[in-house]
């Protein structure tokens, strides 16, 4: 299917997957199509009324005839469903350990920034054979990430977090689009995705001008410079909770009711603190909602998935 013109090129390690299962759509389609319309042929000309005073015979129902109707298409739909499902796990479930890349869409542009610190915009730089994940947000309206050669695509919405992955499976520069009608640019909403090798990625993340602040460096320094860290200690004694170790990690709130710390919860904690108190702790911690951009954000939540229990 790849060589089909028709189609992007496959340049992920799901894409051939997406592909398959979209032609199996197709041939599907196809043969009932056929099978149809081949049939309205057939009988009109061979049930054709041949004579004025000619009766047709008539029948009452085939039990056999509606049981294969109903059976085999059940058991079509169960295949198709079962692929489906396969393939879409695939596509959701990140692998342990990805490579983290943050990506905020507005009007009109796409800007990136990679863990190590390093911002690009309408472009996306990865290594090829490594999967990458993006957790993507939006400072405005909605919009949508999309890369065909890579079969992915996902909504990127104001207040809250999504995230897709994917594992560029070729070197090479693919388009990059927005696919949800955004303003009068949303066409302009454009990039290139360049996949490079790993040690050429290497290379391209420590060139050119770099401040050499990591996301997480930068998240430390707004973390003192908000006043977080004035209550958020290290160990138990501040009058916040000690964020070290606490990523991906079930919380206790003070209704009883457990939540895991994921990027979410974090992003809602650092926005509206009121929402989810931590058993134990004072609902006394100021509102960061409409104080800080999404860029210092996810750098401020770059550096708490940095803080280890053990440092
Ligand atoms: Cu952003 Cu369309």
């Amino acid at each position: 299917m790849s060589d089909f013109p028709l189609f992007p090129e496959q340049a992920s390690t799901v894409a051939w997957q997406v592909d398959a299962l979209y032609g199996l759509l197709m041939a599907i389609s196809l043969f009932f199509i056929v099978l149809v319309f081949g049939l309205v042929i057939v009988f009109s000309l061979k049930y054709r009324r041949k004579s004025k005073d000619e009766q047709p015979k008539q029948i009452h129902g085939s039990i056999v005839l509606e049981l294969a109707w109903t059976i085999i298409p059940l058991f079509m739909a169960i295949g198709v469903f079962t692929i489906g499902a396969d393939v879409y796990f695939r596509i959701e479930r990140a692998p342990a350990d990805p490579l983290e890349i943050y990506v905020v869409g507005k009007q009109w542009m796409w800007k990136a920034q990679h863990e190590s610190g390093k911002r690009e915009i309408n472009t996306l730089h990865i290594p090829v054979g490594q999967p990458v994940r993006l957790t993507m947000t939006s400072e405005d309206v909605l919009h949508d990430f999309f890369i065909p050669a890579f079969r992915v695509k996902k909504d990127v919405i104001p207040g809250r977090y999504t995230s897709m992955w994917f594992e560029a499976s070729k070197v090479g520069e693919y388009h990059l689009f927005c696919a949800e009608y955004c303003g009068t640019q949303h066409s302009y909403m454009i990039g290139t995705v360049t996949v490079l090798e790993q040690t050429e990625y290497l290379n391209w993340l420590l060139g050119g001008s770099t401040s050499s602040e990591s996301m997480s460096q930068a998240g430390e320094k707004h973390f003192s410079q908000l006043g977080c860290s004035s209550c958020h200690l290290q160990g138990s004694d501040g009058r916040g909770p000690s964020l070290y170790g606490i990523y991906d990690q079930p919380r206790i709130l003070n209704n009883g009711n457990e939540v895991v710390a994921d990027i979410s919860y974090l992003r809602e904690s650092i926005l509206h603190p009121q929402a989810k108190i931590v058993s134990g702790y004072e609902p006394i911690m100021p509102v960061f909602a409409g104080q800080i951009n999404e860029q210092t954000l996810g750098q401020l939540i770059a550096y708490i998935k940095s803080l280890k229990k053990d440092e």
